[in-house]
């Protein structure tokens, strides 16, 4: 009998402001055994968004971080930080998350905080670049492809390293909405994947 100790699962905060199926996802890939991992804490800025929505259906422990204009974001920030050490977080996942992560954050989880993009990064990313604008923007230029990228999470948007990409084929009369479709289709199991090589390969 192999006396090695088997290493506990990995304990995944996912962050998230809208419609969740990311959180979705990674909570039926973590059911399935597919990642060895939990959904340890699920935060939103909006209490009205389908990520929200699922963490309190599904009992997950979920935090409310206020965003609003009259906090600051150095507060922000802390109150993120500490959330995410004191329930242990291990990963930490932006899916769709419209709000910059601060340093006090960044710091407490070096190289541990991971972000999935809709486009092919280091193109159509940066302030701005979120939802249907990116994706107006890749048929603007008559892209013949596009795709998601999953990169580590640094102080500027979308400028850390890639983890991992994927591409989609641009079809003629494709719109931002069908775009939109065909990429989510491969995201999800990219992030997946990408996890899966991170909690394999890190400490
Ligand atoms: C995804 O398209 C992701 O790439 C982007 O935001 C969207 C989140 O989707 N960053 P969902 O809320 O997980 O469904």
């Amino acid at each position: 009998m192999s006396t090695a100790l088997k290493r506990p699962a990995a304990r995944l905060a996912v962050l998230a402001s809208g419609r969740g199926s990311h959180l979705r996802n990674l909570y039926k890939a973590c059911a399935q055994g597919i990642l060895d991992a939990e959904i340890s804490l699920v935060v939103s800025n909006n209490v009205r968004s389908g990520a929200w929505h699922f963490a309190s259906s599904e009992d997950l422990p979920h935090w409310f971080c206020n965003t609003s204009a009259d906090v600051k974001r150095s507060a922000v920030d802390k109150a993120l930080a500490d959330c995410l050490l004191e329930h242990r977080i291990d990963w930490v996942i932006t899916a769709g998350y419209l709000k910059k992560i601060g340093p006090s954050t960044l710091a407490a989880f070096p190289n541990k905080i991971i972000n999935i993009h809709p486009a092919l990064l280091p193109n159509y990313g940066g302030a701005g670049m979120y939802g249907q604008n990116v994706h107006r923007a890749v048929l603007a230029a008559n892209e013949r492809q596009s795709g998601a990228t999953v990169h580590y999470v640094t102080a500027h948007y979308d400028e850390g390293a890639i983890i991992a990409q994927n591409h989609v084929t641009i079809t003629p009369g494709m719109t931002p909405d069908s775009l939109a479709e065909a990429i989510l289709k491969i995201e999800h199991p990219l992030l997946v994947h990408a996890l899966q090589g991170l909690l394999t390969h890190h400490d």
